[in-house]
């Protein structure tokens, strides 16, 4: 150790001593900064895995009282009270910590009112009480806030407050703070400078983001050490390349998985799911893959089939396989308490459940009745999850849906003092529960990996910072509402700049009835989302596409024809996003967060860079408003031209989606198809819009791994004025397209794979 004065240092890290105690500063990069004191030093992380430690030249001085921390890309000032000021290259204060005292806002509320709003039924929301510890920073007039997960609300934060506790939530209103998911991540911009903020605590956290001051925004914790990651970028882009280098990116999927789903709670019988899946075919609706939810288990055991609705699960799945559809079952975590159970047995057995601090087994209610929780938080419980997946595998299941995972408990919240382990160590709920979802669905993923050898099918419903790595995401239990429809644009905008790219709503809306305009409206504002799911609840209308005639049936198809035609567009965007983080729909903030227009967009979207959606979310609308930022757009069904960072009121028609391109996009084309099938997959066609462009086009085997050990195709095509080119720039995977098409406008020039040359000509 060197010591001077205030600090030491050890290579990349700098421990300060100051008035409140250590602070330890780990550069990882030049621009991701971990901050920590003596409490977290020692823990473990369990969405940060391996070591994400780069070699940064730093140097370290005492400079006014100050130690200055400086990397190639920053420089971070801590003064003896602890505070802390962090500078860009320019010398700009990116971001401060605030030194008043906060101004807690006085809330009047007595218990006797208190009761009486009970009485008249409302839900009395208790304030936060998450304050072990508190981060305050300065809060400037210009910053904006996104990230966070799920949340509900609009796509800026500013001006809200938010809870870390993953809940089992139905409400979803504006006001609800806590969803199912817990991504403590924000990303903080003022056009000017943007950076990211990480905290790392599982324990219920709270962040208010500019309401009880316009001074200063915070963050608090009810336990744990003060665990955060600074991460500096360019723009909103780059943080988010840089927070997914920290807690990993979310994997290529399996083609198939990028297709559309069809479910509902439930399709209770083998009768049932013949029914809609021949349906589907006939109707010509493409689709690849249903979903059984719980009512295809025997009395809701997990791994168990109901054998008087599903005699034959293995010779159903099969008889569905010839027919290119995948079937995705429901797994939830608890375990029905059963002494005839294997499962159960199994777990008591091998102490694999949540215990009361006596030891005696936990218990509280779910879908089955008295239930267990296995203890995911330990490698023997994940392990023995994993292998439980064989049963699904066996019979041909092809994903897994991991529900009710924040752990819901229909007896009340699991107490405080209930013991879950944090690996080998016993701990609480406190520490664990934000961390069920995660651990649970990465031993699914462990479990289906080692089964089928293919990129695992995952959802879940609860998450924590870093479980894109191992599943996709739903929003869980939204509303057949157009309030719903509404939110799940900056909803599943801020889980893609979370990390979760792979993310979606239940299409149509789960809860209530929802009706043929509303229906209508959300396949076409949810074509793009990367998860594709029609899903609605026991007891509300039926909601596959043919339950409300025409014209919702002719609409709906051609939207998800327009989906199957678009399918490489969007794996494209997947394969690219292992390498740079950012997600297939993307708020226009991502790319142009310099334009005040788009801070707070909610009714538009990106896909990549090159799609531009501006769907319609209201009733009775039939014309829209759309902005276009810099650059050049083209409308996707005309092909006319606008000029960007300007305001246009467009048709929207029931029948019409408002799809625009940038200008020099080019766009990869499929022919329609009824279902994701790679082996046929030998022809495709790539659209220039505007007068040149270039474009990368990635193709494997949509199914497993070998990709990663060069398995792919990696094509270029090059479109200018006078010449058109197309690159195989890697060739790893056999075989490649015999004939690839560059359409201009209604142009089209057909070229052929000549192996002789390995490469395509005209013929
Ligand atoms: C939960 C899920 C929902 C599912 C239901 C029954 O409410 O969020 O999607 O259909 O449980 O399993």
């Amino acid at each position: 150790m060197n010591h001077v004065n205030m600090y030491e240092q050890e290579h990349q890290t700098v421990k300060i001593n100051t008035i409140k105690g250590n602070l330890w500063l780990t550069a990882l990069t030049p621009e991701i900064i971990h901050i920590q004191d003596d409490a977290a030093h020692a823990t473990n992380s369990y969405a940060v895995e391996g070591n994400k430690q780069e070699v940064v030249p730093l140097t370290v001085a005492v400079q006014d009282g100050k130690v200055e921390i400086t990397t190639p890309k920053l420089r971070i000032e801590i003064d003896q009270d602890g505070y802390l000021d962090i500078f860009n290259e320019h010398d700009q204060v990116v971001l401060a910590d605030y030194r008043g005292q906060r101004e807690k806002t006085v809330v009047q509320f007595s218990e006797e009112q208190q009761e009486l709003l009970k009485a008249e039924g409302h839900v009395v929301v208790k304030q936060s009480t998450a304050s072990k510890l508190e981060v305050v920073k300065v809060l400037n007039t210009n910053d904006h806030f996104y990230g966070l997960g799920d949340k509900t609300g609009f796509l800026d934060k500013r001006g809200y407050t938010y809870d870390n506790w993953n809940t089992d939530e139905p409400n979803q209103g504006e006001e609800v703070t806590k969803l199912y998911k817990s991504i403590p991540f924000l990303i903080g911009t003022n056009g000017i400078t943007t950076y990211g903020l990480f905290f790392d605590n599982s324990f219920a956290s709270h962040f208010d983001l500019g309401k009880e001051s316009t001074k200063y925004f915070y963050y608090t914790v009810a336990g744990g050490g003060l665990d955060y990651y600074f991460m500096l970028g360019s723009n909103v882009a780059d943080v988010v390349t840089n927070y997914t280098y920290l807690t990993g990116r979310t994997p290529l999927p399996q083609k198939w998985a990028l297709g559309y789903h069809q479910s509902r709670y439930s399709y209770k019988t083998e009768q049932d799911v013949y029914q809609v899946t021949q349906k589907l075919r006939e109707l010509q609706l493409p689709c690849d893959t249903v979903h059984l939810d719980i009512d295809y288990m025997d009395g809701y055991r997990v791994f168990t089939v109901d054998k008087n609705r599903f005699p034959d699960m293995k010779r159903l799945l099969a008889d569905l396989k010839t027919n290119h559809f995948k079937v995705v079952t429901i797994i939830d975590p608890g375990v029905k308490k059963d002494d005839q159970y294997h499962i159960y047995c199994e777990g008591v057995k091998a102490q694999l459940f949540a215990t009361n601090p006596d030891r005696s087994v936990y218990t509280n209610s779910v879908w089955p009745g008295v239930s267990v929780y296995p203890d995911f938080g330990q490698a023997k419980t994940r392990q023995w999850w994993a292998c439980n997946q064989k049963f699904l595998t066996d019979l041909g299941v092809s994903g897994v849906w991991n529900d009710m995972n924040e752990p819901a408990s229909f007896n009340g919240p699991i107490p405080d003092e209930t013991v879950f382990f944090d690996e080998n160590q016993p701990t609480t709920i406190q520490k664990m529960h934000n961390l069920y979802g995660h651990n649970m669905a990465r031993a699914t993923y462990a479990g289906f990996k080692k089964q089928t050898g293919n990129r695992p099918f995952v959802i879940t419903r609860a998450a924590y910072a870093g479980t894109q790595k191992y599943s996709t995401v739903w929003t869980g239990d939204n509303r057949s509402s157009w309030a719903a429809l509404q939110m799940m644009i900056p909803q599943l905008c801020n889980l893609g700049l979370s990390g979760f790219s792979f993310a979606g709503t239940d299409i149509g809306g789960f809860l209530g009835d929802t009706n043929p305009e509303l229906l209508t409206r959300w396949i076409e504002a949810g074509i793009f989302s990367p998860l594709l799911r029609n899903h609605s609840c026991a007891g509300t209308r039926m909601q596959e596409p043919w339950q409300f005639g025409e014209p919702t049936l002719a609409i709906y198809r051609k939207y998800l024809q327009l989906r199957y035609q678009l399918i490489d567009y969007l794996y494209d965007l997947f394969a690219q996003g292992e390498s740079d983080g950012l997600p297939i729909m993307r708020p226009l903030v991502t790319h142009y967060g310099t334009d005040p227009e788009v801070l707070n967009l909610n009714d538009e979207f990106l896909v990549g860079s090159d799609l531009l959606v501006a769907p319609v979310v209201a009733p009775g609308v039939t014309k829209r408003m759309v902005y276009l930022p810099e650059g050049s757009w083209y409308d996707y069904w005309t092909g006319y031209s606008y000029a960007g960072q300007a305001y246009y009121l467009v048709d929207a028609p029931l029948d019409q989606l408002p799809l625009f391109v940038k200008d020099g996009a080019i766009i990869p084309l499929r022919p329609v198809t009824e279902y994701i099938d790679v082996q046929a997959e030998n022809m495709i066609t790539f659209k220039l819009w505007g007068e040149q462009g270039t474009y990368h086009h990635y193709q494997d085997n949509g199914a497993d791994f070998a990709y990663q050990n060069g398995e792919y195709n990696l094509y270029e095509i090059k479109m200018t004025a006078n010449n058109d080119a197309i690159r195989l720039m890697h060739h790893g995977y056999q075989p490649v397209y015999r004939q690839i098409n560059l359409q201009r406008g209604d142009l089209v020039i057909s070229f052929y794979f000549d192996a002789t040359v390995q490469t395509y000509k005209t013929k």
